[in-house]
């Protein structure tokens, strides 16, 4: 690709657009011991930016893992459940992401906060979630919502957007409303426990805060300042 395949109107060219960060720092001593106690205030903080309309899903994260190759794939997905123990997003155990992390566990995390000017990356490894634990959220979503995840072999191809309706429409009158879907053995969770935990902070002239911590092998967590 050249420069000439490309000319934007100056409004829409990305390498014009630039916004300075206003916000107030990040700082060693007001950070939690915890980064999960960390992760729970600046999450409150960006789901109140959200109750006013500034940010849209404080709880989407961009998920990537790697194939054995070690080939690297990214996706959106929600996050919807966190704790000490880490962060738990559900999908379907056939799809990319989850046959990566068969072969892989190691998976990283991002919160793009970008209308707070913050920005959460986690590392860690993946496991998948009790069956308890994933029936109790399957039974929690609406009954569209659990027909989808019975009615999609995500990631595979599809012939067309009329043989996955079928599919659904099938599902539909085997499982009208208000009758108890399955939950699909091929459908669950998967639980985050972090080793790595940054916390970015956009500031003025690109002199951001970037603090890090590092699970040490006693279960202790080191907190370092990164470069911007
Ligand atoms: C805002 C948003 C939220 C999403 N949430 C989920 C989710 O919670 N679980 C999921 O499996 N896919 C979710 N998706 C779809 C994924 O991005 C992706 O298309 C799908 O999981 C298949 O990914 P894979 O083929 O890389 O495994 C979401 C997409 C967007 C844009």
């Amino acid at each position: 690709m050249t420069d000439s395949d490309f000319s934007p109107d100056p409004l829409v060219d990305p390498a014009a657009m630039r916004k300075q960060y206003q916000a107030a720092g990040l700082d060693e001593k007001d950070l939690a011991a915890h980064p999960m106690d960390q992760f729970s205030r600046w999450f409150e903080d960006a789901a109140r930016a959200a109750l006013h309309g500034t940010l849209y899903e404080p709880n989407a994260m961009v998920v990537s893992t790697a194939d054995a190759a070690g080939r690297p794939s990214s996706r959106t997905v929600l996050m919807k459940h966190y704790d000490t123990d880490g962060f738990v997003f559900y999908t379907n155990y056939d799809s990319r992401k989850a046959r990566e992390l068969a072969g892989n566990p190691y998976i990283s995390l991002l919160f793009p906060w970008h209308a707070i000017a913050r920005q959460v990356i986690v590392t860690g490894v993946a496991r998948r979630t009790g069956r308890d634990e994933t029936a109790a959220y399957f039974r929690s979503r609406p009954h569209g919502s659990q027909l989808g995840a019975w009615a999609s072999a995500q990631s595979s191809v599809l012939s067309s957007r009329d043989e996955l309706d079928a599919t659904y429409e099938e599902l539909d009158a085997r499982y009208p409303e208000g009758e108890q879907v399955p939950v699909p053995p091929h459908w669950g969770g998967f639980r985050i426990a972090p080793e790595t935990v940054e916390f970015w902070q956009g500031r003025e002239s690109r002199l951001h805060d970037r603090l890090r911590y590092v699970a040490q092998p006693d279960g202790a967590w080191d907190v370092e300042r990164l470069s911007p």
